[in-house]
């Protein structure tokens, strides 16, 4: 039996994270440049029920039935096996490997596990559709982010721009108007699920203050979403910076992002803002045709470990 194998992109949110935990709507859309492969390869010399797992870049070499239940990867295979209601798992050797960076805001987790439980589903013969994919990556999702909104699981899964609201059909994007943009690392591995954990500790403290803030941050999700649908792309640039300006104000920023976002505005981007949880990981520059290089250029010269360009459009159902 040939090898099977599955992959899924990363992410960046454009706008609307951590209020997005709270119900209110946010747009992310996926980064094919980086992408989680899962690879699935028959051991028939091995005794049915044997999955030997690897992942080099987390140095895991182990037989799935011993790793702790909750672990990420093997809560994903267990849900997989109920999902497609085999009971005997042929003995199979599974690789995941992935060019995504881990805890950076570009959805690493989500990645691997729908990666996994798509060539798993296949391999197994019973392929499973988006929707029961997503849903089941949601599940793992909470291993890796506590109160996950479930954003990253969906934009992951179908690899297309999304429109999402917690507790609400999910909603593809439509991109007339293809746009650019860099995105910066900063190399600080952080992770969401800290981010989230203080946010709503400061919720708690102070309901109506945070509440205001999410309305804001609502409001430029659906004004980003009218701009996008109609083509209106350099109105976007100014509402990007807005949103970072209200995660500061959430407290989940840090003086590498913040000066990240400056340099980027400096060297020409129409907007800019850091994406995902924060403290660390990832900002947004939206670039024109002209900035794009000097965008990505001077970011690097500030201290980003890397400046990824990618191109977000709508890809044809
Ligand atoms: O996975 P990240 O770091 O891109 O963050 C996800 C976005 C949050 O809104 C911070 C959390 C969530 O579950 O929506």
């Amino acid at each position: 039996m040939p090898a099977i194998f599955a992959s899924a992109p990363g992410k960046v949110i454009l706008v609307g994270e951590h209020a997005v935990v709270y119900g209110r709507p946010a747009i992310a859309v996926p980064v094919t440049q980086v992408r989680a492969k899962a690879t699935l390869t028959a051991a028939p010399r091995r005794p049915p029920g044997s999955l030997r797992l690897t992942a080099p870049a987390i140095g895991l070499d182990a037989d799935w039935r011993d790793l702790p239940a909750e672990h990420p990867l093997a809560k994903a295979i267990t849900l997989t096996l109920q999902a497609t209601g085999v009971s005997h798992l042929p003995a199979c050797d599974l690789r995941i490997t992935s060019t995504i960076p881990v805890a950076s805001g570009l959805g690493s987790g989500a990645a691997v596990t729908v990666a996994l439980i798509r060539a798993l589903s296949n391999f197994l013969g019973r392929p499973l559709g988006d929707e029961t994919i997503s849903a089941l990556a949601f599940e793992v999702e909470k291993i890796h982010h506590g109160t996950p909104s479930g954003i990253d699981n969906t934009v992951v899964t179908h690899a297309k721009p999304v429109y999402f609201q917690r507790d609400q059909p999910m909603e593809l994007l439509r991109v007339p108007q293809p746009f650019r943009l860099v995105i910066g690392y900063t190399g600080i591995a952080s992770p969401t699920a800290l981010a989230v954990a203080d946010v709503r500790k400061a919720w708690l403290a102070d309901r109506n203050a945070y509440e205001a803030i999410f309305d804001a941050i609502g409001e430029i999700a659906r004004q980003a979403r009218q701009l996008i649908e109609t083509g209106q792309i350099a109105a976007l640039g100014p509402l990007l910076t807005q949103n970072h300006e209200y995660l500061r104000q959430l407290d989940v920023s840090s003086p590498e992002l913040d000066h990240l976002v400056k340099i980027a505005l400096s060297a020409g981007a129409l907007g800019a803002k850091m994406s995902g949880g924060g403290r660390g990981g990832n900002m947004i520059a939206l670039v024109t045709p002209e900035s794009e290089t000097s965008v990505a250029e001077n970011l690097q010269r500030a201290g980003a470990v890397s400046a990824i360009s990618t191109s977000i459009a709508q890809k044809s159902p």
